[in-house]
């Protein structure tokens, strides 16, 4: 799914909350030339049992994107809890009660022609309406791409630099035009890393797995979560290793995750099924645990989410009891 916005929408630019149509940058623009940029992709979930709006662990987002700002020598100026108290106000001035998607981007905002770049850098946020970015209900497509994984020593991978996506943008490119819904890249020894704009995980004999971080993956959140809830609440046995590109025609199950794609089931890759062609028992389980996570129905979970309208004062939501969900 691509998504454009309102003209109209209150964005956060220059230290203010102005209306989109107001929030532009000139064509000389470092960052637009050269990629220097550095942004971060938070959903907010909308539950309507308890009439909120629930951000999904902001402040590990906005931790992740300071570290990777420092990356770029870029310093944002703001801590983690004063730019989650801008996301709130932001969403609260758009009266957002619907599924968003935050778009936090700073950047060499200096105006001159020359790839060496200097201190000047600014920031953006903006929230806007967000559904399905991959309608994934039955299942997805995946084919390995022909375009190998950026490299650390390239480009960290791990930092949301905007250039590198270029790599992640020939990569989808290429696959849906191949017909295929998502693209998977491999790094330059082969090994799996992740999709173009998510982590994956294979199941293999009831063990969840996924590459480690130093395979030029970025360190997801929505990773580090599902590696949480498969541990702690499917007791399943997790491990962060290499994975061959042969292993995904033979695992038991494969799905991608991310902010955008959710929890997103592989039932096909490089036209081979995987399994049964169905999606999987403990891809459903964990999908359900992670959207019941993020709607802020899991008590246990509740410190992920950070509540926009606090209505979580006023009444309690419908609570999920793990203990008594088919989980196990
Ligand atoms: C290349 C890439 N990998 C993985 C992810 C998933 O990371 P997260 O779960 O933190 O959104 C993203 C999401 O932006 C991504 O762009």
């Amino acid at each position: 799914m691509k998504q454009s916005a309102s003209p109209d929408l209150i964005v956060y630019f220059g230290g203010e909350y102005v209306p989109l149509a107001e929030a532009r940058v000139g064509i000389l623009t470092h960052a637009l030339n050269y990629g220097t940029g550095v942004f971060e992709g938070i959903r907010a979930h909308w539950d309507e049992d308890s009439a909120e709006l629930f951000i999904f662990r902001p402040r590990e987002h906005y931790e992740r994107w300071k570290q990777n700002c420092g990356i770029l020598r870029i310093d944002v100026g703001l801590s983690a809890d004063e730019l989650c108290s801008i996301t709130v106000e932001l969403m609260r001035r758009n009266r957002f009660k619907t599924d968003l998607y935050v778009r936090p981007l700073a950047y060499k905002s200096a105006e001159r022609i020359g790839v060496c770049p200097d201190d000047e850098a600014a920031f953006a946020i903006a929230a806007l309406p967000f559904g399905e970015y991959l309608h994934s209900d039955n299942g997805l497509h995946a084919g390995v791409s022909s375009w190998r994984r950026v490299e650390d020593n390239a480009i960290p991978v791990r930092a949301k630099i905007c250039g590198a996506y270029a790599n992640s943008a020939l990569a989808s490119d290429d696959i849906r035009r191949a017909g295929f819904d998502e693209a998977i890249l491999l790094n330059e020894d082969g090994h799996v890393t992740e999709g173009a704009t998510c982590n994956l995980f294979m199941v293999r004999r009831g063990e969840l797995i996924t590459p480690p971080v130093h395979e030029n993956v970025l360190e997801g959140i929505t990773r580090s979560s599902i590696l949480e809830l498969a541990h702690k609440e499917l007791k399943m046995p997790v491990a962060e290793r290499p994975i061959d590109r042969s292993e995904l025609y033979i695992a038991d199950e494969l799905f991608l995750s991310g902010t955008a794609v959710g929890m997103a089931p592989v039932v096909r890759v490089d036209h081979r099924q995987v399994k049964d062609g169905a999606i999987g028992a403990w891809t459903r389980r964990l999908r359900t645990l992670y959207s019941d996570a993020v709607h802020g129905r899991l008590a246990e979970y509740r410190k992920w989410v950070l509540p926009v309208y606090g209505t979580l004062q006023r009444s309690t939501p419908k609570v999920v009891d793990l203990e008594h969900t088919s989980v196990a």
